[in-house]
């Protein structure tokens, strides 16, 4: 289902329990508001249980945030999220799907290694909180 305004609490929710810099309002209100971009929510019964913005540009989708109730991960919300941004992007002729992920979010990059994001570079000392390196993964969609 796609994102909207009135999610936005539910979604704040969230992404204060899953990040240690959690986006601000503003910026997650942006993205919902963002013509070139895409935000879905999963909800589970009456309960929205994750969410995943990305933004398109030329041939490309990029990944901006994702994450999943903490209580209600390890059920396949996020696989879901992505599979239906995927076929969002092949659906629009993008050629591929590109993301930054932190070195040490293990779950995060198992998840997308699974669904055939390879790595293709590092990024030094990309997160201005705490200096982390970002790993950048892409997804060919032809
Ligand atoms: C990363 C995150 C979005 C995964 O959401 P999720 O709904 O639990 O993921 P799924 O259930 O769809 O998992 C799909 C696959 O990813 C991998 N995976 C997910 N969580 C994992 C974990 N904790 N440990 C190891 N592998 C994991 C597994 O391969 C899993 O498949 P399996 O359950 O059949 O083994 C979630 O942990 C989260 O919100 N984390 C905090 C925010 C975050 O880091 N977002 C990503 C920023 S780049």
């Amino acid at each position: 289902m796609p994102a909207t305004r009135r999610d936005l609490p539910a979604i704040m929710e969230i992404e204060k329990q899953s990040f240690a810099s959690p986006w601000d309002s503003l910026t997650m209100f942006l993205a919902m508001d963002d013509p070139q971009g895409r935000g879905t929510a999963a909800w589970l019964g009456r309960q929205l249980v994750g969410y995943c913005f990305a933004h398109a540009t030329h041939d490309m989708v990029h990944i901006l945030n994702l994450a999943v109730r903490p209580n209600c991960r390890r059920q396949g919300i996020a696989r879901r999220l992505l599979n239906d941004l995927i076929a969002f992007s092949q659906g629009s002729g993008r050629l591929f799907v590109f993301l930054e992920v932190r070195t040490s979010n293990g779950e995060a990059k198992a998840l997308y290694a699974g669904m055939g994001f390879r790595q293709v570079c590092t990024w030094r000392k990309y997160y201005q909180d705490t200096h982390e390196d970002a790993e950048i993964m892409i997804k060919g969609l032809t």
